[in-house]
C-alpha cells in the first residue's frame, strides 16, 4: 500500500468487495484526472502578452524580463506587494526554453524555520523525528525547469548557506543524504523590499545576494504607472464578468477617473480584487463609483480636471440576460454552459446563427481560462487582435441589437 497500491483483497474475494474495491479505484482516479486538468487549466502557460500594460515606465521592465526569458541568467526581482512579481516570474518561464519543464514556487516567508532545508532540499526517510518518508524537495521537483524563490529576503541564514553551496556546485544535497544530487535549475527570485538593504542589516549574506541579483527587474508600483488602470479594469472586467456569468457591460467615466486617481498601495491584486467584488455585487450593468467602496473609505482623491477619462467598455458578448435576444426566436441566449456543451438549436428547433455560437465559445474560452487571454487565443487557435475584434464587434451587434429591440418594443 506504501509503494501505491489501491487497495488489497483477501483470498477467496466476495464479490461484493471487489465491486467496492473496483469502484473506488475508479471514482480516485476520475478525481485525480479532474484535479490535474483544472489545475492546468488554471496555470496555463503565461507569456509576456499576459502582462497588461501600455505604460512607458513599464516598457524596459518588459523589455529586460523579455532578454532574459532567452537565457538562463539568475534573475532578482523587486517591487511592492501585488505589482506582478510571480506574473513576470512565470511570464519568463513560459517564454523561454525551459517553458515545457515545471515552474515549481516557493514562498520561503512562509514556510517554518526548522522546515525551509527539508522543503527545499528534501530529505531522506529518518533523517528527522516525523520524516517517514523520503522527500525529493522543491530543487529535484524543478529540474530543468525553474525554481521561483518568492519573498527570498526570508530566507533563514542556515538555509542561505546551503541555498549558496547548492548555487555554486549546481548540486543540493538532502537532509540526511550521503551525496549531493545535480540538478539544473533555473533561479528567479522575488521580494517586495530591497534585499540589498537586508544585506546592509546583516540579514542576507552578501555571496547569496550577487549570485541572485546577477540581473535585476524593479515592478514599479500601479500609482507611478496610471495609464495602466483602465486597460485593468478592463481586462478583469472582461474576466470575471465572463466568470462569473454577469451582465455587467462597462465602468462609468466618472467611476473611470476616481480609480485611476487612487493610490492602489495593494497595486495589481487590490485593484484585482475590487473589480471582482464590484462584477458580483453590481445590481446595474454599468459599474459605478458606488460599486468601489474602498473609493468612499479613501481620504477623497481628487480627480485632476484637465484629464478626460473615457468609461471602460466591454463587449456584451457578456450578457446573458438583457438584451440578448436571438433575433427572430423568442428564447434569450443560453447560459455560460459549465460543462463546455453548446447547444445547436433554438427553441423552435431552428439552427442558431454562426456568430452567436462564436461569442458563446468565446465566452465560455474567456471563463475557462480565467482571463488569460493569450492562452484564450492560443486555443482558439487565433490571433489576440482577432479575439479582441470578435469581441468588438460582438459588442457592436449586441448593441445594435439592443436599440432595435426597444425601437420594436410597445
Ligand atoms: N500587468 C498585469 N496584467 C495583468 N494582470 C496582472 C498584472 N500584474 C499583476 N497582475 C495580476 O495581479 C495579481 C498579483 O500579481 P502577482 O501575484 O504576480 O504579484 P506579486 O508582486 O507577486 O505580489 P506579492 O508581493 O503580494 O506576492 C495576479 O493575479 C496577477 O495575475
Ligand atoms: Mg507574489
Amino acid at each position: 500500500m506504501r509503494a501505491g497500491a489501491q487497495d488489497f483483497v483477501v483470498k477467496p474475494v466476495g464479490l461484493e468487495r471487489l465491486q467496492v474495491s473496483l469502484r473506488n479505484a475508479l471514482a480516485t482516479s476520475v478525481l485525480k484526472g479532474e484535479l490535474q486538468r483544472i489545475r492546468h487549466s488554471r496555470e496555463g502557460r503565461l507569456t509576456f502578452n499576459d502582462v497588461i500594460t501600455r505604460s512607458e515606465a513599464m516598457d524596459a521592465v518588459l523589455r529586460t524580463a523579455q532578454k532574459a526569458a532567452g537565457s538562463g541568467i539568475p534573475v532578482l526581482i523587486e517591487g511592492e506587494s501585488g505589482v506582478g512579481k510571480e506574473l513576470f516570474a512565470r511570464a519568463i518561464h513560459g517564454s523561454g526554453e525551459r517553458r515545457s519543464k515545471p515552474f515549481v514556487a516557493v514562498n520561503c516567508g512562509a514556510i517554518p524555520d526548522n522546515l525551509v532545508e527539508s522543503i527545499l532540499f528534501g530529505h531522506e526517510k529518518g533523517a528527522f523525528t516525523g520524516a517517514t518518508e523520503r522527500h525529493l524537495g522543491k530543487f529535484v521537483e524543478a529540474s530543468g525547469g525553474t525554481l521561483f524563490l518568492d519573498e527570498v529576503s526570508e530566507l533563514p541564514l542556515a538555509a542561505q548557506v546551503k541555498l549558496l553551496r547548492a548555487l555554486q556546485e549546481g548540486a543540493v544535497e538532502a537532509v540526511g543524504g550521503r551525496k549531493p544530487v545535480k540538478v539544473d535549475v533555473r533561479i528567479i527570485s522575488a521580494t517586495n523590499r530591497k534585499l540589498l538593504d537586508h544585506v546592509k542589516s546583516g540579514h542576507f549574506r552578501e555571496d547569496l545576494f550577487y549570485r541572485l541579483h546577477v540581473l535585476p527587474l524593479t515592478v514599479p508600483p500601479l500609482r507611478a504607472r496610471r495609464e495602466d488602470i483602465p486597460i485593468l479594469l478592463r481586462h478583469f472586467l472582461v474576466r470575471f464578468a465572463a466568470e462569473e456569468n454577469r451582465a455587467v457591460s462597462g465602468i462609468s467615466a466618472e467611476a473611470v477617473a476616481h480609480l485611476a486617481q487612487f493610490d492602489w498601495p495593494g497595486n495589481i491584486r487590490q485593484l484585482e480584487n475590487a473589480v471582482y467584488r464590484a462584477v458580483v455585487m453590481s445590481e446595474g450593468d454599468q459599474l459605478e463609483l458606488g460599486d468601489f467602496p474602498l473609493m468612499l473609505a479613501a481620504p477623497q482623491t481628487k480627480v485632476a480636471a484637465e484629464i478626460a477619462y473615457e468609461p471602460v467598455t466591454v463587449a456584451p458578448v457578456l450578457h446573458q440576460s438583457a438584451p440578448a435576444l436571438v433575433s427572430g426566436s423568442d428564447i434569450p441566449i443560453a447560459p455560460l454552459p459549465s460543462q463546455g456543451t453548446l447547444s445547436m438549436l433554438t427553441a423552435s428547433g431552428e439552427i442558431r446563427p454562426l456568430e452567436e455560437m462564436e461569442n458563446e465559445i468565446i465566452r465560455f474560452a474567456i471563463s475557462h481560462y480565467r482571463g488569460q487571454m493569450s492562452e484564450v487565443a492560443r486555443r482558439l487557435k487565433i490571433g489576440r487582435s482577432t479575439l479582441y475584434r470578435k469581441l468588438d464587434e460582438a459588442s457592436g451587434t449586441a448593441a445594435a441589437k439592443g436599440g432595435e429591440e426597444h425601437a420594436g418594443s410597445p
